[in-house]
């Protein structure tokens, strides 16, 4: 039997049973993959359906706002994805006729699809013959065929690809992408692979030769940038003042607190509190209710972060910032670590 008859046989029998399988509808494949390209099913799971039912169709999302976008992605990262989701959903409703574009090189061309979810979609909703290559491909191929190029570089992508299209089954290409992307979950997993249950275990170099815990190889290019954020939060009248974030930066159009950034760790640590404080609460006198600190992780950055809920004695809002009740910042888009010292504070 051929490697993606063994795949589609143990996917058959294997698959779970998740909420975006039950359509081939372009829309809803669409918003499930780039969901599940920076998080797991089980997690996915809930955004997906939160989304969907905020907006069952193309149209319900062309004509949302995007704060109401960005709040359903609250949690998820990578926003920018949430932003281009809502472009190419008024592009496709206002340009394109309503019409969701029914090839794979028309895919391409929308903003925020790019060769993986294009292969994705074309695959599942319209049977062309597409390789998917996500991070769970890539693992399978490495061990199966012993490839050690590493996946990150760009030899490494050409030749996954290459080799993936060659795999392909011509029948149920959609079907297959999907069954290789669930054996990389749940049965070749990054760490404890369960090569007892694998289908493709006798053809599985990496198996034979005791290296799937080598594989796949990464190169380590990513530099990691450590940032130290001091934020306010600042209390007066049952009321917290608000900033939204602007500028071409990480959590562009969520919602956050005033915030002072530093260079280093050592400035970090300084205790006495920054011009820029003082300015905001109008002189010394402010008493410091509570002060969190949150380690947060991105994928190219390191987020070493401090908050301080402060209540002033004087105090003048500056019309840079918004004074809002909880119950209208509970509906604004936040990132995590305002989200989760919000969580704490009330
Ligand atoms: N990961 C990303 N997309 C997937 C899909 N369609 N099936 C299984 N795992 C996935």
């Amino acid at each position: 039997m051929e490697f993606s008859t063994y795949t589609l046989h143990w996917y058959y029998k294997n698959q779970r049973d998740l909420p975006w399988r039950a359509s081939k509808e372009p829309y809803k494949v669409w918003i499930s993959e780039i969901i599940l390209q920076q998080t797991r099913v089980a997690q996915g799971i809930d955004y997906y359906e939160a989304f969907v039912a905020a907006f069952p169709t193309i149209k319900d999302l062309a004509l949302a706002d995007e704060e109401q976008v960005l709040k359903l992605w609250q949690g998820l990262g990578y926003y920018s994805r949430a932003r281009n989701i809502h472009f190419t959903a008024k592009y496709i409703y206002f340009n394109l006729q309503n019409k969701f574009p029914t090839n794979y090189k028309d895919l391409l061309k929308l903003k925020g699809v790019g060769p993986y979810t294009a292969a994705a979609i074309s695959s599942i909703c319209y049977n062309e013959k597409q390789a998917a290559v996500d991070g769970n491909v890539y693992r399978v191929l490495s061990r199966v065929f012993n490839i050690n190029t590493p996946i990150n570089s760009s030899a490494g992508i050409k030749e996954f690809q290459c080799l993936a299209d060659s795999l392909i089954n011509t029948k149920s290409p959609g079907d297959y992408n999907q069954a290789l992307m669930e054996l990389g979950a749940i049965i070749c997993t990054p760490k404890k692979a369960n090569c007892q249950q694998c289908p493709l275990q006798s053809k599985c170099i990496a198996f034979s030769k005791n290296l799937v815990g080598e594989l796949p190889v990464k190169e380590k290019k990513i530099i990691i940038k450590n940032r130290f954020l001091n934020y306010y939060c600042i209390e007066h009248q049952n009321q917290i003042l608000i900033n939204k974030r602007e500028k071409k930066d990480i959590w562009l159009n969520l919602y956050d607190f005033p915030v002072d950034e530093f260079n280093s760790a050592i400035e970090f640590a300084n205790e006495a509190p920054s011009e820029y404080l003082l300015n905001l609460v109008g002189g010394q006198d402010f008493v410091v209710k509570k002060s969190i600190s949150y380690k947060h992780k991105l994928s190219h950055q390191h987020l070493h972060i401090n908050i301080q809920h402060i209540k002033p004695v004087n105090f003048i809002i500056q019309n840079k910032y918004i004074l809002l009740n909880m119950i209208e910042i509970l509906k604004l888009p936040v990132p995590k670590p305002i989200e989760e010292f919000l969580k704490e504070l009330f």
